[in-house]
């Protein structure tokens, strides 16, 4: 039996029954644990995906190996992702490390390259039985000061999302419609007749980056368009560091790694039972 589930099983699901899997960043153990665990108490399907940043902090092997022992213990299927991929052999390296779904994020190149790399990690995914998100539209990070007149220019472009599916063969596609990545409160305006748009001339399932900074009534909405898979890591970054000033509050004088991490651990599964309990895949599993 396969280890780990891809995005493309988990998330016809998905589609089919109108909820949306929920997609964690994982760093460290800490938080490899925090996602499984809940994951698990949920009876939710989980995506654990690893960004670049991830990659050059804890190291791929660590990464997959990590993953590998949390899903060899859990009875929920575990997706094993890499997020935002720059290039075709960082797609390729992840496949080996045994990630069961891999990112070309081709969304900064001009449309023709972009449907070009993401065709040849297509080909090569594939083969193996990996499956591959795409991306189309820019999504800007927190911080970066874009104009709403700006942020609208970058949202993913209809006719380009039905062309792109045609020509690659992604088995789901991330769309810029307003998120921005990295925000802290939930703010972000998306244009949810995008969504449902890009959906109808793709029939395929629907990624939403940057869900930390989205309102809930908004992702509900989302989720009803046709978004099936909702990425999330600023939440957990906020849920650990209040975990770990929560416990230095009560013991300045507390230096047991393991206290201070575990605090930082029951902060973060309440933030990711709040998501999974959000997008509907709980008792899904
Ligand atoms: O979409 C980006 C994620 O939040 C990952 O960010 O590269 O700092 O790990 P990172
Ligand atoms: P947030 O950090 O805004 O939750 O976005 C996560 C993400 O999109 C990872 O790819
Ligand atoms: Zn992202």
């Amino acid at each position: 039996m396969k280890l780990f589930a891809t995005n493309a099983f988990l998330l016809q699901r998905a589609k089919e029954e109108g909820y949306a899997v929920g997609a964690f960043n994982a760093n460290n153990m800490e938080i490899i644990q925090a996602i499984i665990e809940t994951a698990e108490e949920e009876k939710a399907p989980v995506i654990l995906q690893a960004s670049q940043g991830a990659i050059q902090y804890a190291g791929v092997d660590y990464i997959a190996a990590m993953v590998k022992v949390a899903a060899e213990r859990a009875t929920v299927p575990v997706s094993l992702h890499l997020d935002h991929g720059t290039d075709f052999e960082q797609n390729v390296k992840c496949i080996r490390a045994g990630f069961s779904s891999v990112m070309f994020d081709g969304s900064k190149l001009p449309l023709p390259e972009n449907i070009t790399i993401a065709r040849k990690v297509c080909d090569v995914a594939h083969i193996v039985g990996v499956s591959v998100e795409g991306e189309l539209g820019q999504i800007p990070k927190s911080g970066e000061n874009v104009t709403r007149e700006q942020l609208e220019k970058l949202m993913a472009n209809p006719q380009e999302t039905e062309e792109f599916v045609k020509k690659t063969g992604v088995d789901s596609l991330a769309i810029a419609v307003g998120n921005v990545h990295g925000m802290k409160t939930r703010e972000a305006q998306i244009d949810v007749p995008r969504i449902k748009k890009i959906q109808k001339l793709t029939n395929i399932p629907l990624v939403l980056h940057g869900a930390s900074g989205i309102p809930d009534e908004s992702v509900k909405q989302a989720i009803k368009a046709g978004i099936c898979k909702i990425n999330i890591d600023t939440e957990i970054r906020k849920a650990f560091v209040r975990g770990i000033g929560i416990i230095l509050k009560e013991n300045p004088n507390e230096i047991d790694p393991r206290k201070i991490l575990g605090k930082a651990k029951t902060e973060m599964k309440e933030a990711v039972r709040e998501k999974i309990r959000l997008f509907g895949c709980n008792n899904k599993a």
